[in-house]
């Protein structure tokens, strides 16, 4: 009698060891891939892919992500493809065996997504695209996005109104990844204030022969983009984006330097090229755009070696995604306000405006409205 309970001792002890393991390997499976995980029982209702944690950008959001989802009575988990489709296409498998009813995925390659979206459209999951389109496949139901054409005409728009008067001023070109839809609407953007002002002479190219052979075009076909790009793209990579303006320096003759104006995609990429110029002797002063006022940019900005950043207040992004989400766990229509082309059908659309940041402003823009604490900036 005596052994045998010994035994059912033994055995039960085992049993709790065993539950015990199988909750911690999936609280470190997810948060080592960044996952926040709510779920009750297993079952997850809202699957979150974002492109990579390797970028400020997308840790932002999964922060916001994280601070929008602690009441929610539904369970969520936050998975991160580092910068790759296959892991990508790998998050979105794990998600959908998970029992999710909704998708919201942020795409490292907006054509490459297709097939993992297509799998979860299989499941009768409701795919939402988050900042980034996903192109050519109807197995897109909705996107959220800022307006991206919006960001780079207010990048255009400031180095126009920044870099100095008179003619013949060295603009130099940098732009995001190509894989990336937002890219093509950015430059897109920027050309369509820009374009006029090279024409005129205000702006002499100083790095890109494409983006000069098509000067004196206001409106640049996909493939026109495609080709400037080419040439000009950081794959917002920061140590790309050096390397290119270095490169690009090398290459300059001095009438290509002294006060000169560059267009940098985001924030990441626009302080490696401000450290490159910045230390370049023959650049006498420089004006540079950015994007998503990035905590360690708006220092930069604060400090004067960045000029500007587009705040796209990524609070605003994650209600609008997990209220759809919600919407549609509740069997609602969620609200849109238009449509995007993705190559394959309209897209139902909500679309959220940008904010130009600068020294004047960072404070009313990002401290005063409780994005950032002015503890984390010296020189405020
Ligand atoms: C874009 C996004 C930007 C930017 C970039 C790099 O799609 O809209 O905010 O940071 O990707 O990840």
């Amino acid at each position: 009698m005596k052994k045998l309970k010994l035994v059912s001792v033994l055995l039960i002890a085992l049993l709790m060891a065993i539950l015990a393991v199988g909750c911690s390997s999936n609280n470190a499976s997810s948060s080592s891939e960044g996952g926040e995980k709510g779920s009750k029982g297993g079952k997850v209702n809202v699957g979150i892919v974002l492109p990579t944690k390797d970028e400020p950008r997308w840790v932002q959001d999964e922060t916001r992500f994280k601070d929008a989802l602690v009441d929610s009575e539904y369970s969520t988990e936050i998975l991160f493809s580092q910068g790759s489709s296959a892991k990508e296409k790998e998050n979105v498998e794990t998600l959908i065996s998970k029992g999710i009813d909704v998708l919201i995925i942020a795409p490292h390659d907006g054509a490459a997504a297709g097939a993992a979206v297509e799998s979860a459209k299989k499941d009768d999951i409701t795919v939402i695209a988050y900042d980034r389109l996903i192109t050519d496949t109807d197995a897109v139901d909705y996107y959220v996005t800022f307006d991206s054409v919006a960001v780079g005409e207010a990048q255009g728009q400031y180095l126009i109104d920044h870099a100095g008067d008179g003619k013949g001023i060295p603009l130099y070109l940098y732009a995001g990844a190509a894989s990336d839809n937002n890219a093509f609407l950015f430059f897109e953007g920027a050309w369509n204030k820009l374009q006029p002002k090279i024409a005129d002479g205000t702006f002499v190219i100083a790095n890109s022969s494409e983006a000069e052979s098509l000067k004196d075009k206001a409106e640049l076909s996909r493939d026109e983009l495609g080709k400037i790009l080419g040439q000009v793209t950081t794959n917002w990579d920061p140590n790309e984006a050096k390397n290119k303006a270095q490169t690009n320096l090398t290459a300059a003759n001095t009438d290509l330097k002294g006060d000169v104006a560059i267009l940098a995609p985001n924030d990441g990429t626009s302080r490696a090229i401000a450290d490159v110029f910045g230390t370049d002797p023959d650049v006498s002063s420089y004006v540079v755009t950015g994007q998503d006022a990035e905590m360690a940019s708006i220092q930069y900005i604060i400090d004067g070696k960045q000029s500007m950043t587009v705040f796209k207040d990524v609070r605003t992004l994650v209600t609008d995604a997990m209220g759809m989400a919600v919407d549609i766990l509740d069997g609602e229509t969620p609200e849109t306000t238009g449509t995007y082309d993705n190559g394959s059908k309209e897209v139902s659309a909500k679309q959220t405006d940008v904010i130009v940041v600068e020294q004047e402003n960072v404070k009313s823009e990002l401290i005063d409205s409780g994005y950032y604490e002015a503890s984390e900036f010296s020189g405020l």
